[in-house]
């Protein structure tokens, strides 16, 4: 069974940018191939790790769902179903990507997403680390579509309402009942002058703060020029802040 990673925050804080950064640490230490599992609505991780997206899940729902894709003589709709979800996988020399996209529109793709939950399932069971990049709402975490998560990473800005919207998704997590090991938080886009003022807020989520990453001009510029944050330098401070947070966390 692989090791289950999971990133999940409000938009625009520092999600992806962990999450690739997190798969570059589990390469460097040789804990591949790693399954990245693109759970965000907005799909951007591909970009991050320099992967081409095959081919969504929620399209292939659609289609699925609609008989767009003519069942081929000889396979039941199990196995074209699995046969797709292998052909929307993004494959890299060290990371393989499967993006669920979305949003899946009107209807019940109850069948599907069953059959889903169980190729995805299977799928991670390829690979000794799943890390999934996912949005605040925790969807695909609350609809099951993915299995037990290890450790769940909630990110927040260097901003009040960032954390307090943390402090929400730990809510949702222990309302949900969510089979989560364990939790922490990560504050992106650190600026160390005014970071001390927001420890209270902090303090009121539950939450426990297991690292920090730094504000930093080199993921600004990757971001400018596009270029794969999974190439950012040995030296980068961002890279070194993900390092101890894995460290810590006992993953790397
Ligand atoms: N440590 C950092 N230093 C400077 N800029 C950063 C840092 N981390 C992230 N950014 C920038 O902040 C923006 C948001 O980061 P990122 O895309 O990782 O967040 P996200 O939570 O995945 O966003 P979304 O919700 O839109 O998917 C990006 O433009 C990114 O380049
Ligand atoms: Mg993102």
């Amino acid at each position: 069974m692989s090791f289950n990673i999971a990133v999940a925050g409000k938009g625009g804080t520092g999600k992806t940018t962990l999450c690739s950064l997190i798969i570059r640490q589990l390469v460097k230490a040789g804990k591949k191939p790693v399954f990245a599992v693109d759970a965000d609505a907005n799909v951007n991780l591909n970009e991050a790790l320099g992967l081409e997206v095959e081919g969504s899940i929620a399209d292939l729902l659609v289609r699925i769902n609609n008989n767009l894709d003519p069942l081929p003589a000889g396979m039941t709709k199990d196995q074209f179903v699995e046969f797709k979800v292998h052909q929307s996988l993004s494959e890299g020399d060290n990371v393989d990507l499967l993006v669920m996209g979305g949003p899946e529109g009107a209807g019940c793709y109850c069948y599907a997403n069953n059959l889903l939950r169980g190729f995805v399932a299977d799928l991670s069971k390829n690979y000794p680390y799943m890390v999934m990049d996912n949005e605040a709402g925790l969807e695909h975490l609350s609809r099951r579509t993915t299995q037990n998560v290890d450790v769940l990473f909630i990110t927040s800005d260097c901003s009040a309402r960032g954390i307090r919207s943390a402090g929400r998704v730990r809510e949702l997590v222990e309302n949900l009942k969510l089979d989560i090991k364990k939790m922490y938080l990560v504050v992106s886009r650190v600026n160390e002058a005014t970071f001390d003022a927001l420890k209270p807020e902090i303090e009121k989520t539950g939450l426990e703060l297991i690292g920090t990453i730094p504000m930093d001009e080199q993921v600004m510029e990757y971001d400018l020029l596009s270029k794969p944050l999974i190439n950012l330098p040995d030296e980068s401070p961002v890279v070194a802040a993900v390092n101890d947070i894995l460290t810590k966390a006992a993953i790397i």
